[in-house]
């Protein structure tokens, strides 16, 4: 949030014109009483919705670039670390001590496109980005983004997450970010919105399928990933990843373990346990706030029965026909 911060910290640049549009916009705020507005079917926050705007007037596509795409709290760090690992290994480090995650959290590596790069201009200096490939990330819908790619042949990787677990992990950000006590007030309140769609990124149906629908007509340019499958198995999805994203493991990288290596190194445990993820600050955001447990169906400690039943039936009712399960 705001690295999906659910304050704003940062402050608001937002231009006399993105005013305008916001009063014509539908409106609603938060649990917290933060403002948000629905854009082309999304809920933003205010300055959000300018880097939104900023990007979609001034990205120019390479054809190389890779975008990792996620509603919040899907598993994006994850993501991130991953593709960030796989990309690393075309570059010879003379010894291990040498890798960028050690240096960096992967939010600082791979930023976001509405709430960094084009935060606040729509021609930011992408020097930066001499790297190859570009490595970029979003919250967008998928929807919002396709406009501004135009007919280019990047690649979108997007993870997708229960959304129980997914609204337990926003619950227990939330709470930290506000560091307070994770309360149950704050849950029934976010729980509410989630159920209403009316939450930052939100509805969570509609992003997801936004990036299911796009995987389905463009399996060569969106792959969808869910991070229960990542957690099964890693190594198969690391090596689909891989695949997708045109590095694939050479049959002597697999015998020599480097799979494994991949899926080690990303691990939850070792990567919140670096230096650099313990300290340190991305967009207000502590590192350390990025990681918790990632367990698959936390939720199960936490949500009444009626709230389950609740969100089972709204999501088994947006999803109907669309092929999409959880
Ligand atoms: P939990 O709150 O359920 O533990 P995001 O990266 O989109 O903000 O999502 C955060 C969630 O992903 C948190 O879930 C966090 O613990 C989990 N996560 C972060 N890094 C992870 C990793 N390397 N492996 C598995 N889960 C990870």
């Amino acid at each position: 949030m705001d690295n999906e911060r659910p304050s704003n910290a940062r402050g608001d640049k937002i231009t006399d014109e993105t005013k305008i549009l916001i009063s014509s916009l539908p409106s609603d705020a938060d649990g917290e009483g933060k403002k948000l507005c629905n854009y082309q079917g999304c809920w933003y926050y205010y300055n959000t919705l300018q880097g939104v705007l900023n990007f979609q007037r001034g990205f120019q596509p390479q054809d190389t670039d890779i975008i990792l795409a996620s509603f919040p709290k899907s598993g994006t760090t994850w993501l991130k670390a991953l593709t960030v690992s796989l990309l690393e290994r075309s570059k010879k480090h003379s010894s291990d001590d040498e890798h960028i995650l050690l240096s960096d959290n992967p939010h600082g590596i791979v930023p976001f496109f509405e709430i960094d790069v084009f935060h606040e201009s729509s021609s930011p200096d992408l020097s930066k980005f001499s790297s190859f490939p570009r490595l970029f990330s979003t919250h967008m819908p998928l929807h919002t983004m396709k406009p501004t790619l135009k007919d280019s042949p990047c690649k979108i990787v997007y993870i997708c997450r229960d959304v129980k677990d997914t609204l337990i992990s926003w619950w227990f950000f939330v709470c930290a970010m506000l560091k307070v006590e994770p309360k149950t007030s704050i849950l029934e309140s976010i729980y509410k919105s989630f159920c209403s769609g009316a939450i930052y990124y939100g509805p969570f149906w509609e992003h997801v399928l936004s990036y299911w629908k796009g995987s389905l007509e463009d399996p060569k340019h969106v792959l969808f990933m869910r991070y229960e499958e990542i957690k099964a198995e890693p190594c198969d999805q690391i090596k689909r990843l891989a695949d997708f994203l045109g590095c694939p493991f050479t049959k002597e990288e697999e015998e020599n373990g480097s799979v494994e290596k991949i899926s080690d190194l990303c691990s939850l445990r070792n990567l919140s346990g670096m230096e650099v993820n313990k300290t340190g600050k991305v967009n207000d955001v502590d590192h350390k706030n990025f990681f918790r447990k990632g367990e698959v169906g936390d939720w199960k400690n936490y949500l009444t029965p009626e709230m389950e039943n609740k969100i089972d039936m709204i999501i088994q009712e947006k999803l109907q026909c669309s092929g999409l399960k959880f």
